[in-house]
């Protein structure tokens, strides 16, 4: 099929976001229209879903601190409450799911869920080996017609993403060859911390370990501010999978949306320049080529990862690529484009290119955007040296906001509260104190819904850009989309533990040129921890 051919169906399946005609959806006859929720993870990012989630019904909350549920129940009263996800499954009335948990449990909770014919958003990453990515892929893949699933990639609403996408397509760098993408996050860990006191009696640690081996109790897991203390456990190989699956799943993302590609036939980590293979902490820095086959609008390409200061060359001297913290290259025989989340910079080859041989598609044919319209990035200029963002005010006792960067010791200075717990299990939710005043002063219809989880909670009443078709409506990101994403970044950690270069199936998720790498596609759980339960 030609490229333009392509382009018209392509174009023609996403734009109505193809509806899927078999299956009856939960949640679209309910007469009020309103999804029975339940949200797992109830502070940190669980609070960047709290706008959407208020105009629904939150049924269920979970979390492992009891004093994140009380602070939640105060603007979803109605819930009925668990620190244990497994009980909570059990409830009848629960419709779809949101998760936002530590990344060991994410997969085996959006398992069970689907296995229980629920809706699921699932923050990144969707699991954190090549079997989980796999397991929660395969069953949403098997209820698709009834399940609506959103991978929490949030950024995809830029509509940036779809801009790359269609420039790539219709051949504005002419055949696609190779495509560069990075990320800059630096946070490296000398080891699993010793243990130190014991959790406070409001956390219950035992769940938070959950199906990952036990490590003891200490506050280093616990030291960040809302939705930043992912940063103070992903690192440590039990509980995430470092840059990969963190600023990686948002960076690769920009990369998977223009590109088509499903599992990869080979990969390749850069020995020389990548952190030396360490069983219990995740590389810093690394390098990891992935090969792809052809598809039907391109050859075969390589994607190639940087993370941790590794940087690809930059395509011109005055382009500082050092200079951005999550970007992307995308090079073909005629020319380059460099690209972040919200911008993009076509550089024809030689500089001189007339670019006739591209043509620029028209408006009836560009690609849909999140909520009809994408995430608008032509907000108000963001704080710069010279127009600084309004400092926060510090708990008292707090010097500066919670740091995950290592200290002298190796590890992260943790701050702890006037009420003696570390910065995640003490300080206050700031998004139910912001609610409960705009309650107040009856200015909630200011805090506006996030667009790319709008999508997601209309696709389960099957409703596209306000039009209700009463069946399943696809998301941008997902299961299906950023299950192969994310087992692409994860089959990355299984070459850099194997040392060697990489041939896989994915069709069957096999590697099959080193029997002893097939080992290091999954990991083992606790006992009580079923993956696909
Ligand atoms: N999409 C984004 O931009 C974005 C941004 C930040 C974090 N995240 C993701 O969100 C997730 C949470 O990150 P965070 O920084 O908020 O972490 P966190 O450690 O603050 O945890 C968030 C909440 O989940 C609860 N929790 C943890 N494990 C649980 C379990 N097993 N059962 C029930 N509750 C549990 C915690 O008590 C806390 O209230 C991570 O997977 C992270 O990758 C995504």
């Amino acid at each position: 099929m030609q490229r333009r051919d392509l382009l018209k169906t392509a174009t023609a399946s996403v734009a109505g976001l193809t509806i899927l005609r078999s299956g009856t959806l939960r949640g679209q006859d309910a007469p009020s229209n309103k999804l029975n929720v339940a949200l797992v993870g109830v502070w940190g990012r669980g609070t960047a879903h709290y706008n959407s989630l208020i105009r629904e019904n939150v049924v269920a909350l979970c979390d492992i601190n009891d004093q994140r549920i009380k602070e939640a129940l105060q603007i979803f009263p109605k819930a009925k409450t668990y620190w244990d996800w497994r009980r909570m499954l059990a409830q009848k009335d629960i419709e779809a799911v949101v998760i936002c948990t530590a990344d060991h449990h994410h997969a085996f909770i959006a398992n069970w869920a689907l296995n229980r014919d629920m809706h699921v958003f699932c923050e990144k990453p969707l699991g954190i080996s090549v079997e989980e990515a796999r397991t929660v892929r395969a069953n949403y893949l098997k209820r698709k017609a009834k399940l609506a699933t959103q991978h929490g990639t949030q950024r995809h609403a830029f509509p940036n993403f779809a801009r790359l996408r269609e420039l790539v397509m219709d051949g504005a760098i002419g055949d696609l060859k190779t495509v560069h993408s990075w990320d800059s996050r630096q946070l490296p860990r000398p080891g699993y911390p010793a243990g130190q006191g014991q959790p406070p009696p409001q956390l219950h640690y035992e769940q938070w370990i959950g199906p990952s081996s036990y490590h003891a109790y200490t506050p280093q897991y616990f030291g960040g501010s809302n939705g930043m203390n992912c940063l103070f456990w992903n690192m440590y190989r039990d509980f995430g999978v470092g840059q990969m699956g963190d600023m990686g799943a948002h960076t690769m993302d920009l990369v998977w949306n223009v590109v088509d590609a499903g599992g990869p036939m080979a990969i390749e980590i850069d020995q020389e320049v990548s952190d030396k293979y360490n069983p219990d902490i995740c590389p810093v820095k690394l390098k990891a080529s992935f090969e792809h086959p052809a598809n039907q609008w391109r050859g075969p390409i390589t994607l190639v990862w940087y993370q941790g200061g590794l940087k690809p060359r930059s395509p011109r001297g005055y382009i500082y690529v050092e200079k951005i913290d999550n970007g992307a290259i995308f090079e073909g025989t005629k020319g380059s484009i460099i690209a972040d989340f919200t911008t993009r910079l076509i550089i024809p080859n030689n500089d001189d290119g007339d670019l006739t041989y591209y043509r620029r598609r028209d408006k009836s044919h560009l690609e849909a955007l999140v909520g009809g319209v994408g995430q608008p990035t032509q907000a108000p200029p963001r704080p710069s040296p010279q127009r600084p963002r309004a400092p926060r005010p510090l708990p008292p006792g707090f010097k500066a906001e919670p740091d995950a960067k290592p200290t002298a010791s190796g590890f992260p200075e943790i701050q702890i509260t006037d009420k003696g717990l570390p910065a995640a299990l003490g300080l206050p939710n700031p998004e139910v104190e912001a609610i409960l005043e705009a309650q107040k002063s009856g200015t909630m219809d200011n805090r506006r819904p996030d667009i790319f989880q709008v999508e997601w909670l209309d696709a389960c009443k099957g409703k596209y850009n306000g039009v209700t078709h009463g069946t399943s409506s696809k998301t941008h990101c997902d299961f299906d989309y950023s299950g192969t994403m994310i087992e692409q970044m994860l089959l990355g950690l299984v070459a850099h533990r194997a040392g060697k270069r990489l041939e896989y199936d994915s069709a069957i998720g096999r590697v099959t040129n080193t029997s002893e790498a097939n080992d290091y596609l999954k990991r083992t759980y606790r006992p009580g921890w079923p993956l696909n339960g």
